[in-house]
């Protein structure tokens, strides 16, 4: 094993930098969306179920993955299943990749957000986007789209990932220390706003709408398809970067332990700023219409501009927050992709990092598009915001539960999921109860399987879920041309990936490790 590869230098250093990975926008206004869009009361339920019975055996299983093989993910993948093993590694990355690419590009427009915060994003606007009509658009969406119709915005984009560059660029090394100032700090913030919302007037209503139970809706798949999409986001499962992450501790460590704090901290975050925005939201009767961007974009600056006091302030706040939370997370994205290449290649981190980080850039560019297509803003606006939706569609909705589905079959089926859990039960403190391997070998990949069987038959035949199809519907071409970038980017992406090794001298593993590592 090569002896360069990074090491977290203390546990805390670890379970700083994989809660900053879990804890990102996803928390702060993915998860308030989709709660909004399913009913809120309806959502609840189908959340914690889904962290329960996916999120901790998934996250159980990632960390194992990764600290039994020391090695980035498809590596790791690969000694237990070979060349099959490692396509899905590098699935799960390029799937990763994508979403990467528009996560950065939502933070770019998030630091032009964070830029207006500090004025003009709160002064009414005397240029209305577009050349729509003043007084059709709140203030807040009038800037946010006036911001993404501007090349400014490509700016931006590129500046956040010079930031996750200037992060990555020494590794584990630099992501600690980084972590150490932001992951605090998010806390902090987060704690201010709380407090904000729950001590503004009619702040509990909203607490009410989040916490009635809805059983009717919860007949809908979507609704459980949302849930278990989420979870897998929020957790940052089905990326492979948790393992990336755990591949970094040294051999003594308890994954259970781990993966249980991790899925604490980040659900215990994400409850809080679900608190502090239906509080928040509610307390000023702003109707979120709540797809995910315009939570961020309009529907919250909305709630806060019209706070008696202190808008500017909670504004900068609001924004910083997002902008830490988002770097902690993309960072670890990129250092996953990363290590992926450096561990197969055995080519250097820095080339590696640069190369990322162009490729990315351009990526990112593309969703930050400025060209606007639609004036009447009836959907998304600008080019780059309508690419944007579609690729999210499939990386996010599809993509995490497909990779979920490869990484529990390939444990399960191949490795053996009781040999994962002698591995992790070795250094545990709670022993693993062998239903774990019940769960990973049928009920996870049955459920999932399930729930992307029933989604895809919906989506083609009625009018599908968000409002996409793909089939019908307008913008049909452009649908099947995302659809068939996307599965050439990951399908095809990684078997070229993987094959492109084939020539490289490969250890004796086979399927199971060898001595030295199984130590
Ligand atoms: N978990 C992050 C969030 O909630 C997103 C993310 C996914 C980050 C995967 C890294 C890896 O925003």
């Amino acid at each position: 094993m090569s002896q360069s590869r990074g090491e977290w230098k203390s546990k805390l250093g670890f379970i700083l930098a994989a809660s900053g990975s879990a804890i990102g926008l996803g928390n702060i206004v993915f998860f308030s969306a989709n709660a909004y869009r399913f009913g809120a009361g309806a959502f609840y339920i189908p959340y914690l179920i889904a962290l329960f019975a996916l999120g901790i055996p998934i996250m159980i299983l990632e960390l194992g993955i990764g600290h039994r093989a020391r090695k980035a993910f498809p590596e790791a993948l690969y000694e237990i299943a070979g060349v099959k093993g490692e396509w899905i590694g590098w699935f799960g990355l390029l799937n990763a990749a994508v979403i990467t690419m528009y996560y950065i590009t939502i933070l770019g427009w998030v630091f032009g957000m964070w830029i207006g915060s500090f004025g003009s994003l709160w002064e009414p606007r005397p240029v209305p986007a577009f050349g729509l009509e003043s007084g059709t658009l709140s203030n807040s969406m009038s800037f946010f789209f006036d911001m993404i119709s501007k090349y400014d915005a490509v700016g931006y984009v590129m500046l956040v990932w010079f930031l996750n560059g200037l992060i990555v660029w020494w590794g584990t090394k630099s992501i600690e220390r980084a972590v150490k100032v932001f992951v605090p700090l998010m806390w902090l913030f987060m704690i201010v706003l709380i407090l904000r919302g729950l001590t503004l007037p009619h702040g509990t209503n909203g607490l009410l709408l989040l916490f009635t139970p809805d059983f009717e809706v919860m007949k809908d798949i979507n609704v459980w398809q949302g849930a278990f999409s989420q979870i897998f986001f929020t957790l940052s499962l089905g990326f492979g970067i948790m393992a990336t992450y755990a591949s970094y501790l040294p051999k003594k460590t308890d994954q259970t332990s781990n993966a249980l704090t991790i899925s604490f901290l980040n659900c215990s975050f994400e409850f809080i700023a679900g608190l502090a925005i239906f509080s928040l939201l509610f307390c000023f009767a702003v109707v979120p219409s709540a797809s995910t961007l315009s939570m961020t974009f309009f529907v919250i600056p909305e709630g806060i501009g019209s706070f008696p006091v202190g808008v500017k302030l909670f504004g900068i706040l609001f924004y910083t927050l997002l902008l830490t939370a988002g770097l902690t997370s993309s960072v670890s994205l990129v250092e996953g992709i990363g290590a992926g290449i450096i561990d197969k290649f055995g080519i250097g981190r820095r080339p590696v990092v640069l190369t990322i980080c162009v490729i990315g850039a351009i990526g990112s560019v593309a969703f930050a598009l400025p060209k606007v297509i639609d004036p009447g803003l009836a959907n998304d606006g600008t080019l780059g915001l309508t690419l944007l939706d579609m690729f999210d569609h499939w990386a996010f909705s599809y993509g995490l539960l497909i990779c979920g589905f490869l990484e529990c079959v390939l444990v399960g089926w191949v490795l053996g999921a009781d040999k994962l859990r002698a591995w992790i039960d070795q250094n545990a403190f709670i022993k693993l109860h062998p239903f774990f391997d019940v769960m990973i070998k049928w009920v996870i990949p049955i459920v999932i399987l399930f729930i992307v069987v029933v989604s895809i038959v919906q989506e083609s035949t009625s009018g599908g879920i968000y409002g996409h199809n793909f089939v019908v519907g307008e913008n049909r071409n452009l649908h099947i041309f995302v659809l068939a970038m996307w599965i050439i980017f990951t399908v095809f992406g990684a078997m070229i990936l993987t094959g492109a090794g084939g020539f490289r001298p490969r250890k004796k593993t086979g399927r199971l490790l060898d001595k030295e590592e199984q130590e």
